[in-house]
């Protein structure tokens, strides 16, 4: 069952080689407003520094990140890298280059002066220490343009929030020392998956709470009821950035906060990101199997339309349309074979 996410993955990467977002695919969406702790979450999942950081508004295109569960090596060297879907074979292997790719890519496109963009950067990870996961990564939440941003920029950020497809889980990022009620990704979410059936919360900053205050009742589901529930997280500091603290460090540290806390305590192995990274694997499985019917339809449609349309194009005189047409049609019937003998092989099994 673990092998669907990479099917999916590969799916994702042709639709966005040949431009067509006719099928909508199963995917996580971290939404939440800017500096709320996003970026700092999807460091943790992965367990490396790989992401550009810094005040203000840093994530200016959407990162379509896909996390691939790798053997680690033999004589136990790292075997950790990453891929771009735009640099096509090339392997990061350092992660600090796999940070400046993101940023020379992100001004390439979005400019160099806090301009965002729709396109979005594709980048995939291989590494012994993550689960199977695709999460996308979208610039946060903003009110009030500045730099190149254009005067609707609200607008535009809100737009970007891909979380109308009903294939999107969203992780809504709150950060736990500002009210709830205040919390942008909550009203976003609120808006698409009002019964919120799709959207699991993320509560950040639990180790900045006022003295004597504690989130308990959040995390317990007793304030927002989500059907996915509330995980509290403990990421780095800004200072433990700037002091460069090891993310193994970091995970200890998160770990021995929840267990020492006093009103943690009893909730502890529910929290944290190891837990949120379990969490999300069992959810985005259980979630493409439920779209599976639906997608297999929807490809297999996309398939014999193509065929279609190349027939009609007559004898095979090779210009741009048949050409587009051809190279469509064998992706997409190269992967959806794998796709769809990997449903067949599972379908049966919906009920667990
Ligand atoms: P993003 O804009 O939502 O992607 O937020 P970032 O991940 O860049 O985090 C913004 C700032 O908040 C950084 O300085 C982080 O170090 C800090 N931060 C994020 N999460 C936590 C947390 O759980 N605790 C503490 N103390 N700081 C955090
Ligand atoms: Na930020
Ligand atoms: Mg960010």
């Amino acid at each position: 069952m673990n092998d669907l996410i990479p099917i999916v993955n590969k799916l994702q990467d042709v639709f966005s080689t040949i431009g067509s977002d006719t099928v909508d695919l199963p995917q996580i969406i971290v939404v939440g407003s800017q500096s709320s702790g996003k970026s700092s979450v999807l460091e943790n999942i992965v367990q490396r520094d790989f992401l550009p950081r810094g005040n203000g508004i840093v994530t200016r295109r959407p990162l379509v990140l896909q996390l691939v569960n790798i053997q680690a090596s033999e004589d136990s060297k790292p075997v950790e890298y990453g891929e771009f879907l735009h640099t096509s074979d090339q392997k990061f292997t350092d992660f600090s280059e796999i940070r400046k790719e993101i940023e020379a890519e992100t001004a390439r496109v979005a400019g160099q002066n806090k301009g965002i963009s729709r396109s979005p950067i594709h980048l995939k990870i291989f590494s012994p220490n993550v689960l199977n996961l695709t999460l996308v990564d979208l610039p946060g939440l903003t009110k009030i343009p500045i730099g190149d941003q254009p005067t609707d920029i609200e607008k535009q950020t809100r737009s970007l929030q891909n979380i109308q497809n009903k294939c999107s889980i969203i992780l809504a990022v709150s950060p736990a020392n500002v009210d709830l009620v205040n919390s942008e990704s909550l009203k976003l979410a609120k808006q698409v998956d009002s019964e919120g059936k799709r959207t699991i919360g993320v509560l950040t900053k639990l180790d900045l709470m006022d003295a004597g205050t504690n989130a308990l009742e959040v995390l317990t589901g007793r304030v927002i009821p989500l059907k996915l529930g509330f995980i509290g997280v403990v990421n780095r500091s800004q200072q433990d950035i700037i002091g460069n603290k090891p993310m193994t460090e970091a995970l200890k540290a998160e770990s021995e906060f929840f267990k020492r806390h006093s009103a943690y305590r009893s909730i502890a192995s529910r929290c944290g990101t190891p837990f949120l990274t379990k969490i999300l694997n069992h959810i985005l499985m259980n979630h493409i199997r439920e779209r599976l019917p639906d997608m297999k339809a929807r490809i297999n449609s996309l398939i014999s339309q193509t065929t279609q349309e190349l027939l009609s194009y007559g004898d095979p005189v090779l210009d741009e349309k048949t050409n587009k047409g051809a190279l469509v049609l064998k992706l997409i019937t190269k992967f959806s074979n794998d796709f769809v003998s990997s449903i067949d092989g599972t379908a049966l099994d919906i009920s667990t």
